[in-house]
């Protein structure tokens, strides 16, 4: 059996000097058919080692569930690691950040009255016992003393920048020795000396977090880690993409020059990210710093490999820099194929009055309740409420963006990012219905975890709403009698593709196409929405950019009959889609 532990110098393999040259890929953020081929073009870049967060969240959607099967089947990813003769680090959180909705935490377990988030609290480090209880037994028989490729397990993640409870540390450390977790421990934080002195444990190796600079960022994890191998836990190549605002890249110049740095010091490093992948159906997060952000759907991160999985300049020129310190195949993925052109015609339409009563049970209430009161862990909710003729206006808490509806025709629309918090009304009694977005979790800082929905109390002028009927809408899986229906419709009954979409509404159509090749979806005209293809959930559009297209993974396409549905909340210029050769993601900053 091999063996891998922390030297005096350097991190050994079979008591040998082993330089980790490793790289994220994330297996929640990638179709597990694809996974084989993104690994495979990892070892081709001249890594040597694939390292994944484990996303709480993905696998434990709703209490009690607990899901390890097809894109959740983390024993399989690891099990092709190790075909491909690679090794692994597996960051199994609890917290991961990453982007991810709620930094990879529950909605239901942070929604748990008296919960203490990332903090010895009874309530909340049973719940991590039970997950890693799940969790750890798969990576505990795939470590490498037991002939599998996992190297090292990372404990939180730069817990330095939240808090400062060393109990916490180290009772997830005991918690995770007890699942048989034998390999090193790593920590990693951000390359701070506060942030570095208390995110870890003398006890733990350190790593540190950063994307430049890497000399003077070496030198200040070597003050907290003085001993042993350093090595850079996230070595940002690239950035993630918020709504609203421009798409990062970074320069590759400078990537490969930190990074020519990095290597030739003979640290260690984990690219972050190797391959980006996608925020696919409600799984993005957000951020906070006074303005709530959410992130996008491309998680492509300008990383060396692409979202669609394509060696860009940066994978090539990354590789000639590992070449210098480490053996590289000569195999070279292929250049990216144009993906098939087409116009698809949206021609069967339902409009929202239509099918929300098939999306979701309803419940009655008294009060004005929170998403996480009635189970609905993500994704939309709708709410409704009686108004008068004398209501001018309601004040509203909403989290995060709610379209409103009076009868069913748009009457506004209030956005947490904008902090509007007023709907005026147009002077007529009837529904008011409120579709609630929940636009992903803040994933990083204070606000992680925040309870979403409307807050009560919603007011008018003169009194509180405290009558409502709520919908948990069914979103991520379509219910079939949905689908059927919308399928139903007739093109003459319903609409003209020429025609504009108005209004909250579903559109579907069909096409044919080549099977599983990879189609990039741009969705020009329309305002904001989901996408499905094939009754699967790609994830959210949005006018507000940066992002133009959507990444449809090719494994999700066959040739004949293929079903495009959007629901789109606005409008849109025309009920066409189309699908165009290379993805756009949108303006950058120069
Ligand atoms: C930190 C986190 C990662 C990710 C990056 C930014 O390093 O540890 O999970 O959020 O920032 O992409």
């Amino acid at each position: 059996m091999s063996t891998f532990a922390i030297g005096e110098t350097d991190f050994l393999l079979d008591d040998k000097p082993f330089q980790v040259i490793s790289g994220a890929l994330h297996y929640f953020r990638v179709h597990p058919d694809l996974w084989e081929d993104r690994i495979h073009k990892a070892r081709l870049m001249g890594l040597n080692t694939i390292e994944t967060y484990v996303a709480w969240n993905f696998h434990a959607p709703s209490p009690g569930a607990f899901d390890t099967t097809g894109r959740r089947d983390l024993g399989r990813f690891l099990d092709l690691v190790a075909a491909e003769g690679m090794q692994a680090i597996v960051r199994p959180g609890p917290y991961i950040c990453a982007e991810w909705d709620d930094g990879g935490l529950p909605a239901w377990l942070l929604t748990t009255p008296g919960v203490g988030v990332r903090r010895s609290e009874p309530i909340y480090l049973t719940a991590v016992a039970a997950f890693y209880g799940k969790v750890l037994p798969i990576v505990a028989e795939r470590q490498i003393g037991r002939g599998g490729p996992v190297i090292a397990v990372q404990v939180e993640n730069e817990y330095g920048a939240y808090g400062d409870d060393e109990d916490y540390l180290r009772e997830l450390v005991r918690m995770i020795r007890a699942e048989g977790i034998d390999v090193p421990l790593l920590t990693c934080d951000q390359a701070n000396d506060e942030m570095l002195a208390r995110g870890g444990l003398p006890e733990l190796h350190r790593t540190a977090t950063f994307g430049s600079r890497s000399t003077e960022r070496l030198a200040t994890l070597r003050r907290h880690q003085p001993t042993g191998p350093l090595m850079c836990g996230e070595f940002w190549n690239g950035w993630f993409d918020s709504w609203g605002q421009h798409h990062h890249t970074a320069p590759v110049e400078l990537n490969v020059d930190d990074l020519d740095d990095l290597l030739a010091s003979g640290a260690s490093v984990n690219l972050y990210m190797f391959h980006g992948g996608t925020n696919f159906g409600f799984s993005n997060g957000a951020n906070d710093k006074g303005v709530y952000v959410p992130i996008v759907t491309s998680y492509d991160y300008d990383a060396p490999l692409s979202e669609s999985g394509d060696p860009t300049a940066k994978y090539m020129a990354m590789r000639d820099v590992i070449g210098r310190y480490a053996p590289v195949p000569d195999e070279v993925p292929p250049p990216r194929a144009q993906a098939p052109t087409l116009a698809v015609r949206l021609d069967h339409a339902l409009a929202w009055c239509q099918a929300r009563p098939l999306l979701g049970t309803t419940s009655s209430h008294d009060h004005l309740p929170t998403t996480g009161e009635i189970g609905q862990w993500s994704g939309f909710t709708s709410y409704r409420t009686q108004i008068t003729a004398d209501d001018d206006a309601v004040a509203l808490e909403v989290r995060d963006r709610a379209v409103a509806l009076l009868d069913g025709q748009p009457v506004g629309t209030l956005s947490r990012s904008e902090h509007g918090g007023t709907l005026a009304l147009p002077h007529r009694a009837g529904t008011l219905e409120l579709i609630v977005e929940n636009q992903g979790g803040v994933s990083y800082g204070s606000r992680l975890g925040e309870t979403k929905g409307l807050l009560a109390p919603a007011r008018t002028a003169t009194r509180v709403l405290d009558a409502w009927n709520v919908t948990a809408l069914r979103l991520e899986d379509l219910p079939e009698d949905f689908t059927e229906r919308l399928r139903a419709t007739t093109p003459e009954s319903t609409c003209d593709e020429n025609r504009p979409v108005a209004g909250p509404s579903f559109r579907l159509g069909t096409f044919d196409t080549t099977a599983g090749a990879d189609h990039f979806l741009r969705l020009d005209g329309w305002t904001k929405g989901l996408v499905w293809v094939n009754g699967f959930l790609l994830g959210r559009y949005w006018s507000a950019g940066p992002t133009k297209t959507l990444y449809v993974p090719g494994p999700l396409l066959r040739s004949n009959g293929n079903e495009l549905i959007i629901l789109e909340l606005h409008g849109a210029a025309a009920a066409t889609a189309n699908f165009v050769a290379a993805p756009d993601l949108g303006h950058t900053e120069q």
